[in-house]
């Protein structure tokens, strides 16, 4: 035994019939305030996704048909974008490369504030084929993300996650522009991102709906925002990887998306659920000179642009589910040295409603010089037993230590036990505190 904890057993001694001191302060019981209510993701006004359409239409006629990269109407959207966000108060970047002998452009937005080490993104290519205007391919992803950002500004949310927005150069000459930017991440900067929500061709004419299956966690909240407007999905499957958020996964960054269906037919089946016309393919004019501001559905690029604000807000403010109450028994309680009965420090629950969780913690703090001595139990107020420790360990000092307990089972009121027993003789201690929180 060393001096430090024989002496302290000699000081403790004198109070251990102090009793228990539970910091069940009421406080501790009332609706966790340090978090506040996640808010309400908007309804983005479909006016506005398409007046952005409506100048990348005017963009491409002012410069010889099209925005595609390498062409002056393709710096010209990215201008149109920029000016947007940087008067909305973005944090704006334009990144620059080369390709296929022209500079491209990918133009990063950052909303400040949240966590800068888990960072939620949503992107599309702003760049057309050069045989059209590109307005489904991809002035809608382009729209609606630009309008999703303008709208967390309008809201001025203050989300848990840093929020970032990307629009894409050079998507149709094979994803160099997401490449580009996720190619020159440092490491330490990709383990960052906790998603990327890619949104490519969303308001296809004869639209589908469709929910990349990539990340369980972005899938669902797609899905969850589609089954609340009554809108059946299917998973997207017209070429998995064929667009930016291949970049993304391929670094092994969590990725999801939506789709309206590209140059595939749309079948009876779909036509049944989702209306329009079977035989035909989602968007007729894929890649096509007649990929104007007439095709688009405007019923798809509201509800997906919609599912975008949706996403951001959702995951973007998601926040860990708070600790539930706390107890604590700070009172030391000695423990004697082997043969001897256990010892137990209680702790009265009142208060809590039901069971405990499944996810019941207990912090154990015991000062011992051979931690290999002893067994530790939580005793529930019936007296069901949950082992914490036994006996491993061995000649470590001291059990400073979080367990989980599935105490589901338990009703919550009531009075707990922190129960010790020594098994082997020599070494000795005491409980110095233990917590419990539901
Ligand atoms: N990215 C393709 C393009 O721009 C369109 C496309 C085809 C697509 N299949 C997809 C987009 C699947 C997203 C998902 O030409
Ligand atoms: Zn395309
Ligand atoms: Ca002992």
């Amino acid at each position: 035994m060393s001096l430090s904890v024989s002496r302290r057993l000699a000081a403790v001694t004198a109070f251990a019939v102090a009793g228990l001191f539970a910091s069940a302060a009421p406080a501790a019981l009332a609706a966790p305030t340090a978090v506040a209510a996640a808010p309400t993701p908007p309804d983005i006004p479909l006016a506005n996704v398409k007046a952005h359409l409506s100048q990348f239409s005017t963009i491409a006629a002012n410069n010889g048909g099209n925005r595609a990269h390498g062409r002056a109407g393709y710096k010209a959207s990215i201008d149109y974008v920029k000016a947007k966000l940087d008067a909305a108060g973005f944090t704006t970047t334009l990144q620059t490369f080369t390709t296929s002998g022209a500079t491209g452009y990918n133009l990063i937005a950052d909303w400040p504030g949240g966590d800068p080490n888990s960072v939620l993104m949503a992107g599309a290519h702003l760049d057309s084929v050069s045989s059209g205007a590109g307005i489904n391919d991809n002035g809608s992803g382009s729209a609606a993300v630009l309008e999703t950002a303008l709208a967390v500004s309008r809201a001025g949310l203050q989300p848990t996650k840093h929020l970032r927005f990307g629009w894409w150069g050079a998507e149709e000459l094979g994803l160099i522009g997401s490449k580009y930017y996720v190619n020159n991440l440092p490491t330490a900067e990709r383990a960052k991102f906790a998603g990327y929500l890619n949104f490519d061709m969303i308001g296809s004419p004869n639209p589908g709906y469709f929910v990349y299956d990539d990340d369980p966690t972005i899938e669902q909240t797609f899905k969850n925002y589609f089954s609340g407007i009554g809108v059946p999905t299917e998973i997207e499957t017209e070429g998995d990887g064929r667009s930016d958020h291949a970049s993304f996964k391929n670094v092994g960054i969590p990725v999801g998306g939506l789709f309206t269906g590209a140059s595939n037919t749309k079948t009876s089946a779909q036509a049944q659920k989702w209306g329009g016309t079977a035989g035909q393919s989602f968007d007729r004019c894929y890649h096509s000179s007649c990929d104007n501001t007439a095709n688009i559905s405007d019923t798809a690029l509201d509800r997906n642009t919609d599912a975008a604000a949706y996403a951001i807000w959702t995951l973007g403010a998601s926040t860990p589910v708070p600790p539930g109450p706390s107890f604590e028994n700070t009172a030391d309680v000695n423990i004697p040295d082997s043969p001897a009965a256990a010892v137990s420090s209680p702790i009265t629950v009142s208060g809590v409603a039901g069971n405990a969780p499944a996810t019941t913690k207990v912090d154990v703090n015991i000062v011992h010089t051979y931690r290999g001595d002893l067994v530790v139990d939580l005793v529930a107020p019936d007296g069901t037993v949950y082992n914490l420790h036994n006996r491993s360990g061995g000649s470590a000092d001291n059990i400073v230590a979080s367990y989980t307990v599935n105490a589901s089972s338990e009703v919550a009121n009531g009075v707990w036990n922190l129960r010790v027993r020594d098994t082997a003789a020599q070494d000795i201690g005491y409980i110095n505190s233990w917590k419990i929180t539901f």
